[in-house]
């Protein structure tokens, strides 16, 4: 699966036709070392119902762009303001900060462009998931960046909604897109849907503990960030074993969802397992 998606992105840039600086730009943003777990969830969930990978694959790209392109503006200077990215200097600090802010831009461009490349159906409902997926995201980036005003909900609810949007959404989405190309009936579509919700938080607040107590060698890209700025955090409101708790909770909760699934649903319960553990 990964290795057949990471194939795939050098034409998904080529066929675009961007200016030289444009391109390179994109390039180093997406065959930038990502561990590609989004199209890795999606392609397991395509599995799970049955279905075959190369229906998954333009959904698995354009899933990946988005993720790309979420962690391009992700590292501005006006949002989280990371000079590192997967081991080597965020796309802003290697070709400027107009530059990123554009190369983000067409990213989420060119990923709506590979669902056009799919038949109507099921290319309008992957659409659709993609697109209330980035919307979400885009949401929860805004409360973690800005906060979220005049809420009166107490930390733990609102730090939950933050993750659940900022990375839940895709991950959910993931999820849910793979079921559409495997074909998923109802009962199928709800089983991994709610695996999506729950892999999803539980890989942010993975993240949240690496940023606590991994080195930045570990992770390739800068760590003790989140409280440094004051960010609502797992860590921060449940503690360290309080949060390592709530991990376990939800892969418990990811697999317990696919329960009524049968064995074709191993390689997204094991990717569970190891998300729920890695160490990068
Ligand atoms: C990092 O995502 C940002 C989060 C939403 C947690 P990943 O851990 O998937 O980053 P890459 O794509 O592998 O670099
Ligand atoms: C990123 O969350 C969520 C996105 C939508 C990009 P973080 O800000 O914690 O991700 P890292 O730690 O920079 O990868
Ligand atoms: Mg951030
Ligand atoms: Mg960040
Ligand atoms: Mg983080």
């Amino acid at each position: 699966g990964i290795a057949t998606v990471e194939k795939l992105d050098p034409a998904v840039i080529e066929e675009a036709s961007l200016p030289d600086p444009l391109r390179d730009a994109v390039s180093y943003a997406v065959l930038g070392g990502g561990k590609r777990i989004r199209p890795r969830v999606l392609l397991a969930a395509c599995t799970a119902v049955g279905g075959r990978h190369d229906a998954a694959l333009p959904p698995a790209a354009a899933m990946e762009l988005v993720h790309c392109f979420s962690l391009v503006h992700d590292d501005l200077p006006a949002l989280d303001d990371d000079r590192i990215r997967r081991g080597r200097p965020s796309l802003h600090v290697h070709a400027g900060e107009a530059m990123a802010i554009l190369a983000g831009d067409v990213m989420l461009s060119l990923a709506f462009q590979q669902l056009t490349t799919l038949p109507a159906e099921p290319g309008s409902r992957l659409g659709r998931a993609l697109s209330t997926a980035t919307t979400a995201m885009v949401v929860g980036q805004v409360h973690d960046t800005l906060g979220t005003g005049s809420d009166e909900r107490d930390d733990a609810t609102r730090l939950q909604l933050i993750h659940e949007s900022k990375t839940g959404a895709l991950f959910r989405a993931a999820c849910r897109m793979g079921g559409i190309c495997g074909h998923a009936d109802g009962p199928a579509m709800d089983a991994l849907d709610a695996c999506g919700r729950s892999l999803g938080l539980m890989y942010q607040v993975v993240d949240d503990l690496l940023d606590a107590t991994a080195s930045p060698q570990q992770v390739g890209k800068q760590t003790g960030k989140d409280a440094a700025a004051g960010k609502l955090t797992y860590p921060g409101v449940h503690g360290i074993t309080g949060s390592r708790r709530i991990v376990e909770s939800l892969r418990h909760d990811a697999h317990e969802a696919l329960s009524t699934l049968d064995e074709r649903a191993r390689p997204l319960l094991d990717l569970c397992d190891e998300l729920s553990n890695r160490a990068r």
